[in-house]
């Protein structure tokens, strides 16, 4: 005899072991708040079409609300028993309400259950995203405000390339968090359907009213085909993919900042609240966290493949396999969210190294573009002011001297076409502010970023 919800045509109770391994209860569980509110919606909803009675029904949530209380409380036993948090909840209602508890699960399966709660908590850890995501933008744009002046090297192969608005590159950032943010809210429309009624795989007979239930639970409308519904892990694979995007873009992020932090750079220094320091090394200042939200990065990916795995080959409708979508799923959110919680304020703080910067954008030969384009408007085309500016820079690197430390006659010697009004063409500090084309690190142009990227925080 099986002592199981389910155990009718068992002869044996269950393997201990297979108790174990066919358990979810331990991660599920954490899902018990969707679950309750998913059964009160369905209760509610088998009364008004008359499929059990008012006060059944009445008896029925009451009994639910206690389970809700005992689990906020902490009064709950979880069991490995029970397998998962949907059945621990049944059976506590049956011990609560007696054998009325059993008519919860009149046409409802599992598979919809488990399909409704999913979506239920993804669509907050959804909203979580989204908050983060706009707190941190707004930090960007800030600190892009307050450092308008800065000017940096800009990299191309991490080899000087042109001097740049420190300003521009938080922007860079930001148009990228911009995108996430906006993926995660496109996928609320998939993500906001209630599977609810679609039972084991094929509807039911009763007259339910799955509108009704959707209503009640904030989705958008029901699932249109009830064997996709309870075989759909698309939402969770949408939601891990980007996931990862925005996990990577806050790993390219940190990788710099740890770059820039060095003290070959010197760009910046991380507050001291957001470092730590080492047990043998009295000297040393780390920067952990950025460390760890690139680490973590590892964890996201690895959800994502691991579930994409997981759904290959899996035939229609539901199979055990898809237990598995709640680790990754569970782990991905939670090293998301507890990166972006971190990362405003870790940038809020950090402090920059403004001559730092400067003096770096100076170097490198980063204005050898600027007298190209100088000969350029003076007529001569680009490829041939590439060459005689290649041997200018070439002649500087022997002289040791930057670009603007040789005299006009050491220009001259490479083109006659070069005067004295040169200097100001390959001044690092127009090389950045002057190059207003849509888009670029001119002054005028990244003031107009910070103006879009505002009125962008205002509409969302
Ligand atoms: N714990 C299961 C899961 O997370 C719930 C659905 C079980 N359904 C079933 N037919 N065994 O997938």
């Amino acid at each position: 005899m099986s002592d199981k919800l389910w155990g009718g045509r068992f002869e044996l109770p269950t393997d201990k072991f297979v108790d174990e391994f066919n358990a979810s209860i331990h991660f599920d569980k954490r899902l018990y708040r969707y679950d309750i509110k998913g059964s009160l919606a369905h209760v509610e909803m088998l009364a008004k079409q008359g499929i059990i009675k008012p006060l059944e029904a009445e008896k029925i949530k009451e009994g639910l609300l206690q389970i809700l209380d005992e689990i906020e409380r902490g009064d709950f036993e979880f069991r490995t028993e029970d397998e998962d948090i949907h059945m621990a909840i049944e059976k506590r209602l049956k011990e609560i309400v007696g054998d009325v508890g059993g008519k919860l699960h009149t046409a409802r399966s599992r598979n919809d259950q488990v399909a409704v709660d999913v979506r239920m908590y993804l669509r907050d850890v959804v909203e979580d995203v989204k908050k983060y995501i706009k707190a941190f933008l707004e930090v960007l744009v800030k600190k892009a405000e307050d450092n308008i002046n800065v000017i940096m090297p800009g990299f191309t192969h991490l080899q000087t390339a042109q001097p740049i608005l420190f300003s521009h590159y938080l922007l860079a950032y930001f148009q990228m968090f911009k995108r996430d943010f906006e993926r995660f809210d496109d996928s609320l429309k998939r993500l906001n359907k209630n599977p609810l009624g679609s039972c084991a795989l094929a509807g039911t007979t009763f007259p339910i009213d799955r509108f009704f239930t959707s209503e009640l639970l904030g989705f958008d409308n029901p699932t249109e085909n009830s064997l996709d519904s309870v075989s759909d892990r698309d939402f969770v694979l949408e939601f891990l993919t980007n996931a990862s995007i925005c996990q990577m873009h806050l790993s390219r992020l940190c990788e710099e900042l740890i770059i820039y932090a060095t003290s070959e750079f010197n760009f910046i220094e991380f507050s001291d609240d957001y470092c730590t320091g080492s047990s043998i090394m009295p000297q040393k200042k780390n920067p952990d966290v950025a460390e760890l939200i690139r680490g973590k990065t590892g964890a996201v990916y690895g959800s994502m493949i691991g579930l994409f795995t997981t759904m290959k080959g899996l035939p229609l409708a539901y199979n055990k396999d898809m237990q598995e979508d709640k680790i990754p799923l569970f782990n991905a959110a939670d090293n998301l969210l507890g990166s972006l919680k971190i990362i405003s304020p870790m940038i809020e703080k950090m402090k920059i190294n403004r001559e730092k910067m400067y003096e770096a954008a100076s170097k490198g030969y980063s204005t050898a573009t600027e007298l190209a384009d100088y000969l350029v408007r003076k007529g001569l085309p680009f490829r041939d002011a590439h060459f005689v500016v290649g041997k200018t820079v070439k002649y500087a690197i022997d002289k040791e001297k930057k670009l603007d430390e040789l005299s006009i006659d050491e220009l001259r010697q490479f083109s006659e076409l070069i005067d004295s009004d040169v200097y100001e063409y390959i001044s690092v500090e127009n090389a950045a502010k002057n190059k207003n084309s849509y888009g670029g690190t001119g002054l005028k142009s990244v003031m107009e970023q910070i103006k879009n990227a505002k009125q962008f925080l205002q509409a969302i």
